[in-house]
């Protein structure tokens, strides 16, 4: 079964046709990072009107390169929830009106089951492999997830304050640098001395809460207070390795509380070179199976999108085209239709 895969909620339009959960046909992103780097940060009118704009061009370019026809898809996934209201609803009218004039079925679909899928899509014996703890790390998450199966899921730990991903973009801001933070902040660390600057690591040492507002203060007042005596380079790298640190001991003491022994780090962050060294380490050291999806699958991407959808449809079916499009909802647990 072809799936069309449909992301529009935040700043990046994402069409894709994925084959049967698994095999990515096109995964087309056409990020709008140029337009809101002037502001340093999305804007949300922005966002919609671009989606509007890209959406068909996008639609087009993932069906020739996935060399499929409309006609030949089977299944239409859309992110409906969670996001920007109205950059959710220009994917979510564009899918339904593709549903209705192809008369297919449609799964409206999580964001952040999206991002757990796309470590399926990177590593499919993960289907044989449940119970898994997932660390979703995100612009605007950061959540440790138990799945028990497709569907279900248990919170076992999530940030109290700003997700990793914010603060990798408040810390570059503070460093003076271009919006999207966490890969300029992440490149300018590289070279630099990690140890340099003793930053908090927030909460390190119990739970599987995080907290990263602390750190960003920290920065701040450590920016104030040095006035540019040690080199940006270094302050980058103790930074970044303070959000690391934290991560990496977090889904390390997952592991062992749940005594599980398959693991995944998704979401935009899990692209961070530095995080991706660092979690193999602890896998190995905990002979725990780690996926981390290639970097185009961990930043927003409509392919999985397309691959939660082939599993929800798999398990519970279709949703009635009148279902509804948030800007905020938890990770729910499905059950069997
Ligand atoms: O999953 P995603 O593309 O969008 C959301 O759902 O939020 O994640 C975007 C986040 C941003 O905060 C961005 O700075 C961060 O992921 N990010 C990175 C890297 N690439 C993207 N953070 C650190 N290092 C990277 N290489
Ligand atoms: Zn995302």
């Amino acid at each position: 079964m072809k799936v069309l895969g449909i992301e529009t909620s935040c700043d990046e339009t994402s069409v894709a046709v994925v084959e049967s959960g698994a095999r990515i046909r096109s995964n087309i992103v056409a990020s709008q990072v140029d337009l809101h780097a002037r502001y340093g940060g999305v804007v949300p009118e922005v966002a919609s009107r671009h989606h509007v704009e890209r959406f068909i061009p996008v639609l087009r370019e993932a069906l020739a390169v996935g060399e499929t026809k409309l006609s030949e898809v089977g299944l239409i996934a859309v992110t409906n929830r969670p996001g920007l209201l109205g950059a959710l609803l220009v994917g979510v009218s564009a899918a339904k009106a593709l549903a209705m004039a192809l008369k297919r079925p449609i799964v409206a679909i999580h964001h952040l089951e999206g991002h757990l899928y796309s470590a399926f899509l990177a590593d499919s014996t993960l289907h044989e492999r449940h119970p898994i703890v997932a660390l979703i790390v995100s612009g605007g998450h950061t959540q440790l997830v138990w799945m028990e199966g497709y569907g279900r899921y248990a919170l076992l730990g999530a940030t109290r304050d700003d997700a990793a991903g914010e603060a990798f973009d408040k810390g570059a801001r503070l460093l003076g640098l271009p919006y999207p933070g966490g890969p300029n902040l992440s490149k300018l660390a590289v070279g630099g001395d990690p140890e340099r600057v003793p930053f908090p690591r927030g909460m390190i040492s119990e739970g599987l809460d995080f907290s990263f507002s602390g750190l960003k203060t920290a920065l701040r007042t450590f920016l104030d207070k040095d006035r540019g005596a040690t080199p940006l380079a270094d302050v980058a790298a103790s930074y970044e390795a303070a959000i690391v640190d934290v991560l990496v001991t977090k889904l390390r003491r997952a592991l062992q509380m749940t005594g599980v022994n398959t693991a995944c780090v998704v979401g935009g962050v899990a692209a961070n070179r530095l995080l991706q060294r660092r979690m193999k380490a602890m896998a190995v050291e905990e002979g725990v199976h780690l996926v981390m999806p290639e970097p185009m699958l961990c930043t927003d991407n409509a392919a999985m999108i397309a691959a939660a959808g082939y599993w929800r449809y798999h398990t519970c079916g279709p949703d009635a085209l009148s279902f509804d499009t948030l800007a905020t909802a938890p990770l729910a647990t499905f059950q069997r239709a």
